[in-house]
């Protein structure tokens, strides 16, 4: 059997971080695609050299030209411009919007039959200007958001409790903005309900009220310390996860910026929820009750989403 054909369009922190962790998975071979000439074939060089050092079989190669992606079965996108301090992700909408323009053409034209996971921010609008431009299937094109947003809430609540960071199942639901709802209700520690959890440990409301606070500017506290560009290691960690969820057809449930119709009193928007992946791509997103106050919270967090789309929209009549 041929090997998968993974394409990685943008090859800058995360392209890179994820051509790596694809290759030490032997997930296939790789194709690391990008506007600026000679990077993406520089980094193919230099992690294909890892190789004989990590014991992976895998190609990887470096591209300029969109025929070069052809046949992919997982297209991962980060093409586009990061956050500097100071930004917000909606801040990034004008630039990245015409980049997802071109990639979804580029998509449409070379591998139609892709799984396609969007990175590049402000994401919950621009995984729904990637689908618009590439015309794929909504269950086809998905972003990732919240396996990140989740993994730093449970990271935080891991080092609050000191227990192990698997041990912690956290739920974050909504947009990948400071409008992000982690849900409490839904966060367990080996399954006792975290504030269940807080009791047994004697750690107040409010610090749990922090903890929260500070996963919803996580992105924004790593963007401040690094001073050029925002996160890549647990950004591409979590595309990987949501990569092979999808060609293992491991059915995970993976909190994700899926398309949502129906659900959550949503009528199509792209927006965070759970989701089961497996090889039909988003095979359901599943729909659970909430309180009064995480539906209010929630429904400020689709409001911020549908007000970026109307913005994209503004920019490219294409949208409207
Ligand atoms: N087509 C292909 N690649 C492009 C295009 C384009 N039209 N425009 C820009 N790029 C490339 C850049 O040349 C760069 O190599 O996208 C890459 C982005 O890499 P970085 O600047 O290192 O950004 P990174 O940290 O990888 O983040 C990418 O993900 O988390 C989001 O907010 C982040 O939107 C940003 C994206």
């Amino acid at each position: 059997m041929a090997r998968k054909k993974i394409a990685l369009i943008g090859s800058g922190m995360i392209g890179g971080t994820l051509a790596h962790l694809a290759a030490k998975k032997e997930m296939g071979d790789i194709v690391l695609f990008d506007i600026a000439e000679g990077m993406p074939q520089g980094k193919a060089l230099d992690l294909s050299q890892c190789g004989p050092v990590e014991g992976f079989d895998a190609k990887i190669t470096g591209s300029n030209d969109y025929a070069d992606i052809a046949g992919a079965d997982v297209v991962i996108v980060t093409a586009g411009v990061p956050r500097k301090p100071g930004m917000s992700r909606d801040d990034l909408l004008g630039i990245n919007l015409k980049v997802m323009k071109a990639v979804g053409e580029g998509i449409k034209n070379n591998c139609p039959d892709a799984f396609v996971i969007c990175i590049t921010n402000p994401l919950d609008a621009m995984v729904w200007a990637l689908r618009e431009f590439s015309g794929l299937p909504h269950n086809k094109v998905v972003g990732m958001a919240g396996v990140l947003d989740s993994a730093r809430f449970a990271t935080f609540l891991a080092w609050e409790f000191d227990v192990s960071v698997k041990d912690v199942n956290a739920f974050v639901l909504g947009g990948h903005g400071d409008t992000m709802v982690p849900v409490t209700s839904y966060t367990t520690v080996n399954g006792i309900p975290v504030n269940d959890f807080a009791k047994i440990k004697g750690v107040d409301q409010g610090r749990i009220d922090e903890i929260v606070d500070r996963t919803r500017k996580g992105g924004g506290e790593i963007v401040g310390l690094l001073g050029n560009g925002s996160a890549y290691y647990a950004p591409a960690t979590s595309a990987i996860a949501m990569a092979e969820a999808y060609l293992g057809d491991q059915k995970r449930i993976l909190p994700c910026a899926s398309y949502v119709e129906g659900k959550y009193g949503l009528d199509g928007l792209y927006v965070g929820v759970p989701t089961v992946i497996g090889a039909g791509g988003t095979e359901e997103v599943i729909e659970i009750e909430l309180s009064d106050e995480e539906k209010s919270n929630l429904k400020v967090s689709t409001d911020a989403v549908e007000e970026l789309l109307e913005a994209c929209k503004g920019l490219d009549s294409s949208l409207a």
